[in-house]
């Protein structure tokens, strides 16, 4: 009964220095099907997805295309070929509009007949925005979007190929849940014409909705292949991390101490209006919203990176003025933020220069760095966050997509500061550092600091915050003491008012 697959890889392997990141990997693709793609973070998944995609060479095995052995040795190739790719890190060209981006290496006509290619492009790139429910002007230049239409844009992209095999490295970690069902809905229509899928997320809940099957990597290797989309969770978690996780959330009871951060009737123009929130030492602030409540702007804003037109700072009791990142860094704050690329990491530099980045005053104070310690600052961050790296001087760029985003943290906490602003700290985390990531920022609560958490995930949210503020449209909705919320009054809270009533 079973279908040639529409792609095949045999006996892959890839090493890079210091890193084995996959051996003798076989996995097939058959037309019509969801083939869910599991593993930790470093498990070897994009790995994998960038030889399928001919963005990478791999060492050894074989690829084949409808039974026909193919070498894949570019990118290009494998667009002949019918492969289509939504890559983890977002490829866009900023500088084009969502229209070129979306036809990009597909523009055939030059001269005068341009114009009207043009027009037609961008009639064609809002057509399909519109299937994913996005309505958005399609001359937009990609800069001025947000990350999570930029992710719309760059699933719509590789959909509008019209491909025969459909690769989706975590295409949904920006998106809302609503933008999420609009693509699973796409995704049910282009498996049903025949198309081959392979879906990758550390959104573990997504797999009984959109899998047929799933395969589950470790460690550069397949160590279970072909499992039904509806295998309890429990043991793909196990097989994924070769451990059970019983309680995702540990428990935690702290003190509170004195407020450490206050903010008052803080507004930016066109995204938040007149929010005021209190952290006490010891203190996990949830904030939870829809995409586009103004969460991410706030943080900016009380970090120094967005300009209020009003509103005060108060850290322990002291008016302060933060008009830059130096300064709140100054006052003891730290942000992690939502952009790991364009905001939180410096690729070309080694994981040492990056957690050591906003440090280089203390690490410099002597005149010259002191490579002694930055590297003892770096070994201890890369062991306490259990970031997965070949040794501390590898550059950035050669990390996992999730190993990525604990340098990111790793780099907060290495400055020492005692207010953490934490926006969607576990975007593209796997289960287990999710867990490891919830209990950090325990530890660091029960340290007598002061963590801000924005979140979409209810159950982070619900799971990690002693109180919880929600926001809706730029302003504070509701705030909630944990025991007084649940999933539905907090998500009520969210949504755009008119839309609230049932
Ligand atoms: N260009 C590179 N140079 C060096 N090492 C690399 C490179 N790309 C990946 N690696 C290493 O290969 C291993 C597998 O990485 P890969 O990105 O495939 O993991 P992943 O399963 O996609 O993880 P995540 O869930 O975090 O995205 C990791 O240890 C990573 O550091
Ligand atoms: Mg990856």
């Amino acid at each position: 009964m079973s279908v040639a697959p529409a792609i095949e890889v045999r006996g892959v392997s890839k090493t890079y220095p210091g890193v084995r990141a996959l051996r003798s990997v076989d996995l097939a693709l058959r037309p019509g099907e969801v083939h869910v793609l599991l593993g930790e973070n470093g498990a070897g998944k994009s790995t994998l997805v960038k030889i399928m995609s001919g963005a990478v060479q791999p060492d050894e095995g074989q690829i084949s295309i409808d039974g026909q052995e193919s070498a894949l040795a570019t990118p290009h190739d494998a667009q002949v070929a019918g492969i289509s790719t939504v890559y983890q890190e977002l490829s866009l060209v900023p500088d084009l509009t969502i229209a070129q981006n979306i036809f990009l290496g597909r523009e055939t006509v030059a001269g005068p007949a341009k114009l009207l290619r043009r027009n037609q492009m961008e009639r064609q790139a809002r057509e399909k925005l519109q299937l994913l429910g996005v309505d958005v002007d399609p001359t937009t230049p990609v800069r001025e979007l947000s990350i999570a239409m930029r992710q719309v844009v760059e699933i719509i992209r590789a959909l509008a190929r019209d491909a025969k095999v459909l690769i989706l490295d975590e295409p949904t970690s920006s998106l809302s849940q609503q933008e999420t069902q609009e693509l699973f809905a796409r995704i049910d229509q282009i498996r049903a014409d025949g198309v081959a899928i392979c879906y990758i997320s550390h959104r573990l809940e997504e797999i009984e909705r959109i899998g047929d099957r799933v395969t589950v990597m470790r460690d550069g290797q397949v160590v279970a292949s072909d499992l039904p989309a509806t295998t309890p969770l429990a043991e793909l978690v196990r097989l994924m991390v070769g451990r059970s996780i019983e309680s995702e959330f540990p428990p935690r009871s702290v003190e509170l101490g004195d407020p450490l951060l206050e903010v008052e009737h803080l507004t930016v123009p066109g995204s938040v209006t007149d929010v005021s929130l209190t952290v006490r030492a010891g203190e996990v602030l949830g904030i939870f919203g829809l995409v586009g409540a103004g969460r991410t702007e706030l943080l900016r804003a009380i970090f120094g990176l967005e300009k209020a037109s009003s509103g005060t700072t108060a850290v322990d009791g002291h008016q302060v003025q933060i008009r830059s990142p130096r300064q709140a860094i100054r006052h003891g704050l730290a942000l992690v933020p939502e952009e790991r690329h364009a905001q939180g990491l410096v690729l070309g530099m080694s994981v040492r220069e990056n957690i050591c980045l906003s440090t280089l005053d203390e690490c410099s104070r002597l005149g010259a760095l002191s490579k002694d310690r930055t590297a003892q600052m770096a070994d201890a961050q890369i062991e306490r966050l259990r970031v997965k790296v070949p040794d501390r001087d590898v550059r950035v760029a050669a990390l996992s997509g999730g190993n990525q985003q604990k340098v990111v943290i790793a780099r907060a906490l290495a400055a020492g500061s005692r207010i953490l602003l934490l926006d969607e700290p576990t975007r593209g985390v796997d289960v287990g550092a999710k867990v490891e990531i919830y209990e950090l920022i325990n530890k660091l609560a029960s340290e007598g600091k002061a963590v801000v958490v924005v979140s979409s995930e209810l159950p982070e949210i619900l799971g990690l915050s002693d109180r919880i503020v929600v926001m809706r449209q730029g302003r504070v909705s509701v705030v909630h003491d944990r025991e007084a919320a649940d999933q539905e009054t907090l998500l009520q809270a969210a949504l755009p008012v008119g839309e609230g009533a049932a």
